[in-house]
């Protein structure tokens, strides 16, 4: 079986976490970024929230000046959010949902419901040139929303399945698996670009690296805090090879 090369997304949200922490300007995200590149990374991640809890206007901007790989801005769909990605121009946009008193992205995009407020934003994006994906749960009616709106790549959010695994359910994340699985094999059906992330670590981006539909998986939180242990050089790698391990495993050639 072939599929195209698995790109690693490598997402510098919490290099900014720990800067803020204290209110200087170490460490740097765009350090982080040009190293994890160095490292093996495809591309960056980062996401601009609302509240400015880690990611900055001006990170955005030095990102997209510094580093030779796209940049993947991550983006509620708010006018202020589309302003800033128009004048930043990063590679691509990925929609995500946005709550002010979440810790992390709680689940997908309603994309269903929210056709009519994000049409505009995935055309005006594409207008502009940027590669717009829908952050979504694994289920065929967000997929079927996503194509209808106009997107041409969906990210299937991968936390719940994480989260089972991490909590030690196996019939949970065995169901959560299937349901990813299904999901990445629709996605191609409709010839939607599939990426996958939130809360995936060496051993669940192994696993879904067997998926050959998945083009895409970023990745944050856990690579930095490995960083702690092993560096981030170090942790990208492993990473890196955790996927082409994942993707030999499951008979998958580039
Ligand atoms: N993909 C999307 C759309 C996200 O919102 C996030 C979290 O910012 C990630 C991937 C990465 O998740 P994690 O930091 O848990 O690896």
């Amino acid at each position: 079986m072939t599929a195209p090369k698995l790109r690693l997304g490598v997402n510098i949200d919490h290099v900014a976490t720990v800067r803020n922490a204290r209110g200087g300007a170490l460490p740097d995200p765009t350090r982080a970024a040009l190293m994890a590149i160095e490292a093996g990374a495809d591309g960056i991640t980062a996401h601009l929230r609302e509240d400015r809890r880690h990611i900055r206007d001006d990170d955005m901007a030095r990102l997209k000046a510094a580093i030779s790989k796209p940049l993947n801005f991550e983006m509620a769909a708010t006018e202020q959010m589309l302003d800033i990605a128009l004048r930043i121009k990063p590679r691509a946009v990925c929609l995500v949902p946005e709550k002010r008193t979440e810790r992390t992205t709680e689940g997908g995009l309603d994309v269903v419901g929210g056709h009519n407020h994000l049409a505009p934003f995935v055309s005006e994006l594409t207008r502009a040139g940027i590669r717009v994906s829908m952050f979504i749960e694994a289920a065929g009616e967000a997929l079927e929303a996503s194509k209808s709106v106009g997107a041409p790549v969906v990210e299937l959010h991968t936390g719940a399945w994480c989260h089972a695994r991490e909590i030690g359910d196996a019939a949970l994340a065995e169901r959560e698996f299937e349901r990813i699985r299904a999901a990445a094999a629709t996605a191609r059906a409709l010839g939607l670009e599939c990426h996958a992330g939130h809360g995936l670590d060496f051993d669940t981006a192994r696993q879904i690296s067997g998926l050959p539909e998945i083009v895409e998986l970023n990745i944050g939180h856990f690579l930095v805090g490995e960083a702690v242990f092993i560096g981030l050089d170090a942790a990208v790698r492993r990473m890196r090879a955790a996927m082409d391990e994942g993707r030999r495993a499951a008979g998958v050639k580039a």
